[in-house]
């Protein structure tokens, strides 16, 4: 009888002392209740001072009983020490000796640096930023641009088609006949925009980049005030010593058409690799708009006249920073952007 009691009084022990170790709130709680329960005067002691009560047989049961109940509470208290012992022993958690952390800023990436610095002498010149849609009807891609569906352009291997008569835009000019089509003249922007191409990806093609298109239509616009302003950007963008050259060439919105160069930033026109020893390098696609786009888009082609354009940022960002491969604009390498930053 004796027995079950001692050894039912054990396990009520346990149970108590367990929850208790628990609850323990830190290190002190928990050496405060080593010396409640298994200290020399503790309550497991006081347990085990009825064993003289029990016969020399039913002892073993009984201490027996009493150890397993010792070791539990002995392995929980060490185990929830070992917890509140890491932070005790670290001394204070925050050093205030180190240096703070650096934060990550976001950077401009070269060609939105480009796009940004053309745009405000455009802005400075009278031009408005605007933007159009990337995906566009084969319609604004080519037709109202006086670009008949079989033009070379309108290719399936040159244009990704997203459904029938669907296209990503092929250039930013479609951009004008939604500019034309929700303003009336006198109109004078700009337009930046990424623009699609199924060219293979190497050194200097990718099948994504941007673009930035210029438009000015009004009464009376002629070929030299496209001359004076193209000059006037040239200047401010490449430098006062840079000097611009006009080529006759051909595109189906514009007419007459033009190509404009800038004398090579690297050899100041002399000839280098660079320019492949011409001494010019081409920066954009440009020309009178044409009648039958004034027409598409509902504009009087007798009373009005305009230039437009096509440059190329990337390229303009490659000649600028002196860039090998195109790729390293779309690598997103830190060790490169990181220059611009
Ligand atoms: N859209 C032409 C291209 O992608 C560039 C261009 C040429 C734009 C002449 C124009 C322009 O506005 O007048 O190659």
């Amino acid at each position: 009888m004796a027995v079950d009691e001692l050894i039912g009084q054990l396990k009520a022990l346990e149970a108590e002392g367990l929850d208790a170790v628990r609850a323990g709130g830190d290190a002190a709680a928990l050496e405060a209740l080593r010396i409640e329960y298994l200290g020399r005067k503790g309550r497991l002691t006081g347990i085990l001072r009825r064993l003289g009560e029990l016969s020399a047989e039913e002892r073993p049961a009984v201490g027996a009983e009493a150890n397993r109940v010792k070791e539990a509470l002995n392995v929980l208290l060490e185990e929830r020490e070992a917890g509140f012992a890491g932070a005790a022993d670290q001394g204070p958690r925050i050093d205030l000796t180190l240096p703070g952390r650096r934060r990550w800023e976001g950077g401009v990436h070269p060609v939105t640096l480009v796009i940004d610095e053309i745009c405000d002498i455009f802005r400075d010149l009278g031009f408005s930023r605007v933007a159009g849609p990337e995906v566009e009807t084969v319609d604004y891609n080519f037709s109202k641009l006086n670009t008949p569906l079989d033009h070379p352009a309108a290719d399936m291997h040159d244009t990704f088609y997203l459904a029938d008569g669907v296209v990503l835009r092929t250039h930013t000019s479609p951009a004008q006949a939604h500019v034309m089509e929700n303003f009336q003249p006198p109109v004078r922007v700009v337009v930046p925009g990424m623009v699609y191409r199924r060219d293979p990806f190497d050194a200097s093609h990718a099948p994504g980049f941007a673009q930035l298109e210029g438009l000015a239509v009004d009464e009376g616009i002629t070929f030299a005030d496209f001359k004076a302003t193209i000059g006037e950007f040239v200047r401010r963008f490449f430098g006062a010593d840079a000097k611009t050259r006009f080529r006759p060439s051909f595109f189906p919105f514009t007419e007459p058409s033009a190509e404009v160069d800038v004398s090579c930033r690297i050899c100041k026109g002399a000839g280098c690799s660079a320019c492949k020893q011409t001494g010019w390098m081409e920066i954009m696609g440009s020309g009178m708009v044409h009648p039958n786009v004034f027409e598409a888009v509902g504009y009087d082609p007798e009373k009005y006249t305009g230039y437009a354009f096509g440059m190329g940022p990337g390229r303009i960002a490659m000649q600028r920073y002196g860039l090998p491969d195109i790729r390293l604009l779309y690598e997103s390498d830190m060790r490169f952007l990181k220059q611009f930053a």
